[in-house]
């Protein structure tokens, strides 16, 4: 994973693609996606030392196939993980195990995610989504991300987990430090950067440590009590318990925030669609699919090869590690009509925005749900929404794509 530079460089498994290393590059990655999935469908980068897959059918096969493209990047043969008893307990999720142990530990708390039991809560959420904008919408302007789509989704997490949305300041900051990437290489910023992440690890595993203790021994209706259960009754272990809640902060955090930015980011630059969706004239539900898929929040992920495997005539090797580019593949002209326009009322829309097979996002019915309600209590509050001021700039990742910053001018209503 890295962070694009105004320079642009770029040298190993952590960062871009050489190609993506400018904030604009970054920003938009599309037409080099397009010349990827033509030119090189299936391409090794030597400085990031893995695989790079664009086309639709290639991802579609690399998520369907778990147990030829694993999500444990203990396997991989390029990565250099600290040793065992340094790692953080983020690698002891479901999103980095496959086959039993992943079902066992997403079975912990799938009911909680499931669109009946997510629906249940959308009267809390509604509350939530309008105090925040009552807040902030007074002047005519604001930034949409730091007063709205930012605190929206932590106060949501915070909620359905039970942990004080007070603490939402550290939140960002463990969150953010986890999913950063380094815009320096050289080798002692690159220190920094591994200092500042292990540290960021310990402290919100000794946060959640705390609170696991607490609901062990009072168990309240929220995640953590659930988590705590599981882990009193043998079903989790401590590290398990402790990276599923890591995880559920973090996965459910920074991606809705970038959902809603990037929501924005479309309909700010197409006001027709705007209006369409502002009025009522084209559903909500299908707006939302589209930005998944034109302007994903997630752009790619990371697998490796268990076996030796060939895809499109290029020989992968046991240990390799291999990127699907959702971001790609949810433009590809071979499944979408006119990929490259954003078209709200686009149906059918099968892209990959939340993934695909059994790691598909826990948290989609939540993270939906989330969009609807915000991008409607921000068009009920407010008309005439434009985009202002400097240039954007991307969230600093490789894989999570958004934008830092997004102020706004409307007229309240
Ligand atoms: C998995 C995207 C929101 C929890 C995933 C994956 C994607 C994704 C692409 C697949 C990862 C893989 O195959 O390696 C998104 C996007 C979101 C979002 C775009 C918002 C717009 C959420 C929320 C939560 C959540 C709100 C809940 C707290 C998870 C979990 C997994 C996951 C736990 C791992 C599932 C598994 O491995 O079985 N997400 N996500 N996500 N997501 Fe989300």
């Amino acid at each position: 994973m890295s962070a694009p530079t105004d320079e642009g460089d770029g040298q190993s498994l952590e960062r871009v693609p050489r190609a993506l290393s400018t904030r604009e590059a970054w920003l938009d990655p599309f037409d080099w996606y397009a010349e990827m999935r033509e030119d090189r469908p299936v391409r090794y980068d030597d400085d990031r030392r893995c695989w790079d897959v664009f086309r639709y059918d290639d991802v579609d096969r690399i998520l369907d196939d778990p147990e030829t493209f694993s999500s444990d990047p203990r396997l991989a043969s390029a990565i250099d993980l600290p040793p065992e008893e340094e790692q953080s307990p983020i690698l002891e999720t479901m999103l980095t195990t496959d086959g039993d142990r992943h079902d066992r530990l997403r079975g912990v708390v799938e009911d909680w995610f499931r669109p009946r039991a997510i629906a249940e809560r959308a009267g809390r959420f509604e509350a939530i989504a309008a105090d925040l904008l009552d807040d902030a919408i007074d002047g005519g302007r604001m930034d949409l991300v730091d007063d709205f789509a930012y605190p929206f989704p932590v106060i949501v997490i915070a909620e359905l987990l039970g942990v004080p949305s007070e603490d939402r300041p550290q939140f960002r900051r463990w969150s953010e430090t986890l999913v950063e990437t380094p815009t320096d290489t050289s080798d002692d910023a690159m220190e920094a950067f591994q200092r500042r992440q292990q540290q960021a690890s310990e402290e919100l595993a000794d946060y959640f440590e705390a609170k696991l203790d607490a609901r062990a021994r009072e168990p309240r209706d929220d995640l953590i009590s659930v988590i705590a259960e599981a882990a009193g009754a043998d079903r989790l272990t401590g590290e398990e318990a402790l990276g599923f809640c890591m995880l559920l902060l973090v996965a459910g955090n920074i991606t809705t925030t970038n959902l809603v930015g990037n929501a924005m980011r479309c309909l700010t630059a197409h006001p027709e669609a705007m209006e369409r969706v502002r009025t009522g004239d084209v559903a909500m539900e299908s707006t939302i699919e589209e930005v998944l898929r034109y302007r994903s929040p997630v752009q790619a992920l990371a697998r490796v090869a268990t076996r030796d495997v060939e895809l499109r005539g290029m020989d992968i090797e046991e240990g390799d590690t291999v990127v699907p580019w959702l971001g790609a593949a949810n433009r590809d002209p071979s499944v979408f009509e006119s990929p490259e326009q954003f078209r709200v009322d686009r149906a059918p829309n099968p892209h990959f925005g939340f993934g695909r097979g059994t790691h598909y996002c826990l948290g989609a019915p939540l993270a939906r749900m989330e969009a609807r309600i915000g991008l409607r209590a921000l068009f009920d509050r407010a008309a005439d929404i434009r985009r202002v001021g400097e240039q954007l700039q991307p969230v600093r990742s490789a894989f999570i794509y958004g934008v830092e910053e997004f102020p706004i001018e409307f007229r309240p209503q």
